[in-house]
């Protein structure tokens, strides 16, 4: 069957499947969103003049997060990515966040500088989908050395999935403590249970 979709002959398969592929970006802005309070006002403490920091932060969403259900005095995010830092740079400017977003531009293996700052460091998926698993295990390595004690963590997946399919050689139980969301009463909080798996906190002790 064959129809038009702004001028465009498509057959209806394809009608179907753009419908499908809008569905579900609608769904995974929404739960973004949605995941985005659960991490800042269920899951963390008040993070008033914190820094919080978002490794690979893409085009931003992390940063935007903490900078409207936070008080973080600075929040950073490092992309390796010159275009998606460009974007984030745009954003940025747009919306008027620069008072308290920076974008660094770097590999985050080259800035221990901006890890040993940070009181708060968030990984979304970070690694998986952009390094090979022996250059995971270098960053994280890295990452074990570098983080300071009593820095929080907040990772999707968790880190028990993520070393799971890596020989780290790093010792989870040795490094970090998982904490509980800081309030779990907190209001509006619509994350469903099954996403609330998916993140983790964890104290580095
Ligand atoms: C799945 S995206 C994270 C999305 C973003 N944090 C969010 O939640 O919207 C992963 C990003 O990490 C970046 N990245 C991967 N490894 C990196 C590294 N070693 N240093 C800096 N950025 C890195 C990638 O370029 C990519 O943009």
């Amino acid at each position: 069957m064959v129809g038009f979709v702004l001028g465009f002959q498509v057959n209806f398969v394809s009608i179907c499947e753009v419908a499908k592929a809008w569905d579900d970006m609608y769904e995974e802005v929404y739960e973004r969103r949605e995941r985005l309070l659960f991490i800042f006002k269920s899951m963390l403490p008040p993070l008033r003049n914190k820094i919080v920091l978002d490794i690979g932060s893409r085009l931003g969403a992390v940063l935007y997060g903490a900078y409207v259900y936070t008080k973080a005095s600075k929040i950073v995010g490092v992309e390796m990515n010159a275009e998606l830092c460009n974007i984030q740079n745009k954003l940025i400017k747009k919306y008027n966040f620069q008072d308290r977003i920076e974008i660094i531009e770097a590999n985050v293996a080259d800035r221990p500088d901006v890890i040993l700052s940070a009181d708060v460091i968030i990984m979304n998926n970070v690694f998986e989908f952009f390094m090979e698993p022996e250059e995971q295990v270098t960053v994280w390595r890295f990452l074990r050395q570098t983080v300071k004690p009593g820095t929080l963590l907040v990772t999707v997946p968790p880190l028990e999935e993520t070393f799971s399919q890596l020989q780290t050689g790093i010792v989870l139980s040795e490094w970090v403590q998982e904490l509980p969301p800081f309030n779990p009463d907190a209001a509006g909080i619509t994350l469903s249970a099954k996403a609330m798996l998916e993140v983790k906190q964890y104290k580095v002790i």
